[in-house]
């Protein structure tokens, strides 16, 4: 059994990540693959409870280390229970962020530097990289507003609090902002970059067109094995 491909999806709250890895979760199984889709922080029970707890804005004064800390024990526990078996049985896997939102969330917005950060996912998370990165950044105004308005409906229809990152100034999110280049930039063959205020449409295409281009790969790899 060959391995499966992990790609992660990558972008600032709003940026439409969940509507793209559902489009292009039907666009796999239209092709006969059977994706598996997970997001972080959360994807598993333990997971879940993790996201409740540093995302519900009743969390007040999480020191920046505790945050990051609970980040990487939802994704210890996300591969261990969900993404690593995945993998193993040769399934694609589609994750709504991984280590590059903690790089950028914690490392550039809170200042905690990416070192720590790179240093924690090779001893917690086995140094597991995706095979692609979907890195979603459109304008940053775009992007806020987007996630303002979604989270407030979040909150009227089921009570759920997820605000507390929304409730961080403009200068973190340029901080955020900023980390996601430097990560494009460092490792260009993993991470494709998809910037600009593109349309829905617009954007899955190129997603499709990142994606056919993997697995073309893969299977080349096969045949040559
Ligand atoms: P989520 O509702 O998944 O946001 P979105 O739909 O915009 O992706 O909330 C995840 C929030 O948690 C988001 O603000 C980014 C933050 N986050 C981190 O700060 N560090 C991390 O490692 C991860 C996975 C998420």
């Amino acid at each position: 059994m060959s391995r499966g491909l992990f790609i992660t999806l990558e972008g600032l709250d709003g940026s439409g990540k969940t509507t793209q890895i559902n489009r292009l979760s039907t666009w796999l199984k239209q092709r006969g693959h059977a994706p598996l889709v997970t997001r972080q922080p959360g994807g598993t029970a333990t997971g879940d409870r993790i996201r409740s707890l540093v995302l519900d804005s009743r969390s007040t004064g999480l020191a920046p280390m505790a945050e990051m800390a609970l980040m990487f024990a939802d994704r210890a526990q996300a591969i261990a229970e969900v993404i690593e078996p995945a993998l193993k049985a040769g399934q694609i896997v589609l994750c709504d962020r991984f280590t590059d939102s903690t790089e950028a969330y914690q490392g550039g917005g809170r200042e905690l530097g990416s070192s720590v950060v790179l240093e924690l996912h090779r001893l917690l998370c086995g140094n597991l990289q995706p095979g692609l990165t979907l890195l979603l950044l459109p304008g940053l105004e775009a992007s806020l507003a987007r996630a303002r308005h979604r989270n407030q409906r979040t909150a009227d229809e089921n009570g759920a609090d997820e605000n507390r990152f929304e409730q961080e100034q403009e200068a973190f999110y340029r901080r955020v902002w900023q980390k996601y280049r430097e990560i494009a930039a460092r490792e260009p063959a993993r991470v494709v970059l998809i910037e600009g205020d593109l349309s829905i449409d617009e954007v899955h295409e190129r997603i499709v067109e990142a994606v056919s281009e993997r697995l073309a790969g893969s299977i080349r790899a096969l045949r040559t094995d």
